[in-house]
């Protein structure tokens, strides 16, 4: 085989590999509301932290003016990236790494960072706890 053709058919397996992923991806984020854990898992630890969702980092909470409904948000600092923490007596989101401070529907309350955090629309169906970003 030419070293031409060895790199193309290398470069199709390389595609073959990625453009689903990279597609699927694309379509779960913006269209469809993704699990990213359970009711359960909420009660036990008073918050769902899943940075591993299809959709991206979520943080899930109770919300402070009404247990029933739940709040979620991209945990990611919009200052450099670090996960910020629900901080349930003072209520607000608090970055560990520069201090910036978030209310609890993303805006910035005070620090570094400028821009809010993303949210996203909660749902529950059963016991699972689903989200869709807010776009
Ligand atoms: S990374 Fe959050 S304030 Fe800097």
């Amino acid at each position: 085989m030419e070293r031409r053709q060895f790199l193309f058919w290398l470069s199709c397996g390389w595609l073959s590999t990625w453009l689903p992923a990279i597609f699927s991806h694309k379509a779960v984020a913006q269209d469809e509301f993704v699990s990213v854990g359970t009711l359960t898992q909420l009660k036990e630890n008073g918050q769902i932290l899943n940075e591993e969702s299809p959709t991206g980092a979520v943080l899930v909470i109770p919300s402070p003016d009404d247990p029933d409904s739940l709040i979620a948000v991209n945990p990611t600092c919009t200052h450099e990236g670090c996960i910020v923490e629900w901080d349930s007596e003072q209520e607000y989101f608090l970055c560990p790494c520069h201090s910036s401070k978030f209310k609890v529907n993303g805006e910035v309350m005070e620090g570094r960072a400028t821009l809010p955090l993303d949210t996203y629309t909660v749902k529950v169906e059963g016991d699972e706890v689903l989200v869709q970003p807010v776009i």
